[in-house]
């Protein structure tokens, strides 16, 4: 899809398919020259992750493995409650192995802060985070960091892997919706 496709429900681009593009092809080089030498198992958070995913791994130059969670937060509505249950469980031993969590967006920080320290306990070599969005401003716990793409507002935004009621995963960049999409 491209913002023409999106007709009127697309208020604006907040970050074009080739903005997303360059940032990734940066941070793909850094992820080569930190883990260079080790075996590095990339863990996706299903489902927003699948994007960040598919494009950051065909970025590196040496072979990795993929593995996927899903997580659910516990309570209701949409924030992050910071309870979370685990839907599907890795399928790999984490004991000894370097760790990057690779997730869509790091909203209020909870979810990624239970599972920094759930994956943490699994005995790895290294655990580390890298995300393509954050909302600084909307942090309720400091999570760290290694790997950020862009740090952007506390609008609501989709695409890229993030939905509103599961639709616009599948836009290639990132925008707000027109306010007449949130009504019904
Ligand atoms: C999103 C995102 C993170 C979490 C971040 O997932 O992928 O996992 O929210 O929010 P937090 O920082 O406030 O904890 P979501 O629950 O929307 O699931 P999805 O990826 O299946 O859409």
């Amino acid at each position: 899809m491209d913002p023409a496709d999106m007709g009127d429900d697309l208020e604006r681009v907040l970050l074009s398919e080739e903005q997303l593009g360059a940032r990734l092809d940066e941070i793909a080089a850094q992820i080569d020259a930190d883990y260079a030498g080790r075996d590095l198992l990339l863990v996706g958070v299903l489902k927003g992750a699948v994007m960040v995913m598919a494009d950051l791994s065909r970025r590196l130059h040496s072979s990795v493995e993929m593995d996927w969670m899903a997580v659910s937060s516990y309570g209701a509505g949409t924030t992050s409650s910071g309870v979370v249950r685990i839907l599907k469980d890795l399928d790999a031993d984490l004991t000894g192995r370097d760790v990057l969590i690779v997730e869509d967006i790091i909203d209020s920080g909870l979810t990624l802060s239970w599972l920094l320290a759930n994956l943490r306990s699994r005995g790895p070599a290294s655990v580390e985070i890298a995300t393509m969005l954050r909302k600084p401003e909307a942090a309720k716990v400091e999570v760290d960091v290694r790997y950020v793409g862009f740090d952007i507002p506390t609008d609501f935004v989709v695409g890229y892997g993030l939905d509103y009621a599961e639709k616009y995963r599948n836009l290639p960049f990132v925008g707000t919706l027109a306010p007449h999409v949130y009504g019904d």
